[in-house]
């Protein structure tokens, strides 16, 4: 590993953009197959890993719905859980913030309480053992119908005080924010932050449209919005988190090469970008993977990346005293490394 490299992986970090059912690596999904009696298409790791090839968000979402198949029980919630937040501990992530959606294990017939109590488990383990700060939101799916989603509403409420937000994934174009207008209204009726994929492969319009009609707190990936310049000054103004995840936009082929990639543009334009991992395994990184790909190709200063890292601390969904022993721990690591990092 190069000095940038350990100085890059040793940043404390947030990752603010990432769903749990998108974070089974190969050999864990294999194994849990094997646990429930399951055959997959693939035999080996390696092989599965080969087939991480992407033409867009829906053939992405086709194998990852696919993979969704062999969480069933709530022992392997906890493992994919636990696997995850291992990884993001060695990867010097200080504050994950988790998404789970719900509604197709429960279709499946996975009691919700077993996916809560799995996931909630490994949230505790992981901040017992890795000291981490850990939050879980509740997505649903935007190709699903409005009153599919309200209904998820009403079944997380006992778990409401330890869900961070409410969220909405899964296939974006033809399935526009405004379709879930009065479900985002409940959500923050009923006291929940919420966050929303947008403008990831749809238009500048359904950014807006985000802002405007769900009045979200933040917007999960956003890249879209640079079409916009009105949307820019209005995110950047009012300090709008943008949730980018520079691989997974590469591998579902948001851009044709990462030098392509418009985050240095965006931070240039003053928006709230961070950098986040989405779905790791299919798109090749955890965070660190995700800022050096980024570092290499768009030529990111050393200030560029601490500014995304402090940016995510800004963004996260913690206490003003959190947030501030955070950004405690970030300037305490940037003043141990004074001089060998920043030139
Ligand atoms: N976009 C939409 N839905 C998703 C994603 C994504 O990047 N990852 C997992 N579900
Ligand atoms: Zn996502």
């Amino acid at each position: 590993m190069t000095d940038i490299e350990s100085f890059i992986r040793g940043l404390p970090k947030t990752d603010l953009h990432m769903h749990i059912e998108g974070s089974i690596e190969p050999q864990l999904m294999l194994d849990l197959a094997a646990r429930n009696g399951m055959k997959l298409r693939w035999d080996t790791a390696e092989a599965l890993r080969g087939a991480y090839q992407f033409d867009n968000l829906q053939s992405f979402l086709d194998l990852y719905f696919e993979g969704c198949k062999v969480l069933v029980t709530e022992g392997d919630f906890r493992d994919v859980t636990r696997a995850y937040l291992r990884r993001a501990h060695e990867d010097g992530v200080v504050r994950a913030e988790l998404f789970i959606g719900p509604q197709s294990f429960i279709e499946r017939g996975t009691p919700l309480e077993a996916l809560m109590s799995g996931v909630l488990g490994a949230m505790q383990e992981a901040r017992r053992e890795h000291g981490l700060s850990v939050g879980l939101m509740i997505s649903v799916h935007r190709h699903r119908t409005e009153a599919d989603a309200m209904v998820m509403l009403d079944q997380i409420m006992p778990w409401k005080d330890q869900i961070i937000a409410i969220g909405m994934g899964g296939a974006e174009i033809g399935n526009p924010p405004a379709k879930f207008a009065r479900f985002f209204k409940a959500a923050r009726d009923r006291g929940f932050r919420t966050t929303v994929h947008a403008g990831e492969e749809g238009p500048a319009a359904y950014v807006r449209e985000a802002l405007d009609l769900l009045q979200v707190d933040r917007i999960d990936h956003g890249n879209a919005c640079l079409a916009d310049p009105d949307l820019v000054r209005e995110l950047a103004m009012r300090r709008i988190p943008l949730t980018v995840c520079p691989l997974s936009n590469l591998r579902l082929q948001g851009v044709t090469e990462m030098a392509r990639h418009p985050l240095k543009t965006m931070m240039a334009q003053g928006l709230h970008v961070t950098v986040n991992s989405d779905d790791p395994p299919y798109f090749g990184g955890y965070v660190t993977e995700n800022l050096l790909a980024c570092r290499d190709a768009l030529d990111l200063s050393l200030q560029e990346i601490v500014r995304l890292v402090r940016n995510g601390l800004e963004a996260a969904f913690v206490t003003t005293e959190e947030r501030e022993m955070l950004l405690g721990q970030l300037d305490d690591y940037l003043a141990r490394h004074a001089g060998a990092s920043m030139s």
